[in-house]
């Protein structure tokens, strides 16, 4: 996993300016929230100013900035150390180096790592789906978390458009290797080990402990592969046709990020899922 991220960094072709300048981080932040619109409604990122923030696989740290950059405290780990050197120098060309604290380190050992206390929230886009062992992750994350404590995770949703169109593009309807399948083509780079996929009641069951108190699926995405590498907007077909309210309805249903929002299971109140 650790080879497989450091040859490419999540996101590192977000802009063609020189990695590690100012102009470059500035493009690959448009870029992903253009692209992904829906992160900071989930992030909330100015809800967390004055808290403490736990980013799991931060990446080349997009949203670890924005959360610094809204007054957080972020601790933010990554088992990429090339990715983690991205994020390390973009802290320190915006100033936040006080704010931030990196770690490198495996999620499903974390708690070897990162001290552990209790934060305001764990914050995880992407990642745990990654990772052999989510359910080693989600215990970690567990010992992080206080009664107060808020979970924000997005995993791939196994009922989305993207699940169908990998299956019809690269699996001609196998659907007995959908995993093997969906592993090999739900990155930017081919090849990725790990990927698996969860619906509404599989990511419940995976956050054994927690109380789920919302769940969200949006994205798509939209645009047609050769020009989106040169930074067009140009959405493919059959997509490009379709009215927008009506895309949005289908991001909304068949989305690929299923976005929960959890707490901690209360055992006194009685509190369950
Ligand atoms: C799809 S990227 C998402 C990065 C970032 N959250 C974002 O949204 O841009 C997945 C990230 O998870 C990290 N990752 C995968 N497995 C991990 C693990 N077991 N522990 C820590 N990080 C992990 C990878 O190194 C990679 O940076």
């Amino acid at each position: 996993m650790r080879r497989y991220w450091n040859a490419r960094p999540c996101n590192i072709r977000h802009s063609p300016k020189q990695v590690g300048t100012r102009e470059y981080f500035d493009e690959v932040e448009a870029r992903k929230y253009f692209v992904e619109p829906h992160i900071p409604v989930f992030a909330e990122f100015e809800r967390w100013k004055g808290k403490k923030v736990l980013e799991i696989g931060c990446g080349i740290g997009t949203d670890t900035i924005r959360f610094a950059r809204a007054g957080a405290r972020v601790t933010a780990m990554d088992l990429s150390e090339e990715s983690l050197a991205v994020a390390r120098r973009r802290a320190s060309v915006f100033d936040l180096e006080d704010r931030i604290t990196f770690h490198q380190a495996n999620a499903e050992r974390l708690s070897e790592t990162v001290p552990v206390e209790t934060y305001d929230l764990v914050y995880s886009f992407g990642v745990v789906h990654h990772t052999p062992h989510p359910r080693n992750v989600i215990r970690e994350i567990r010992k992080y978390m206080g009664s107060r404590s808020v979970l924000k995770i997005m995993v791939y949703h196994r009922y989305s458009y993207k699940v169908f169109w990998i299956l019809l593009r690269y699996g001609k309807g196998a659907f007995w290797r959908l995993d093997r399948i969906i592993a090999r083509n739900s990155e930017a780079q081919t090849g990725c080990p790990v990927t698996y996929t969860y619906g509404r009641r599989t990511v419940r069951e995976l956050l054994e402990g927690f109380v789920v108190e919302s769940t969200m699926v949006d994205h798509i995405f939209p645009y047609s592969i050769a020009q989106y590498k040169r930074y067009e907007y140009r959405r493919a077909w059959p997509l490009r046709w379709m009215p927008d309210s009506l895309f949005r309805r289908l991001e909304r249903r068949w989305g690929w990020h299923l976005c929960v929002t959890a707490r901690i299971e209360d055992l006194d109140s009685g509190e369950s899922r």
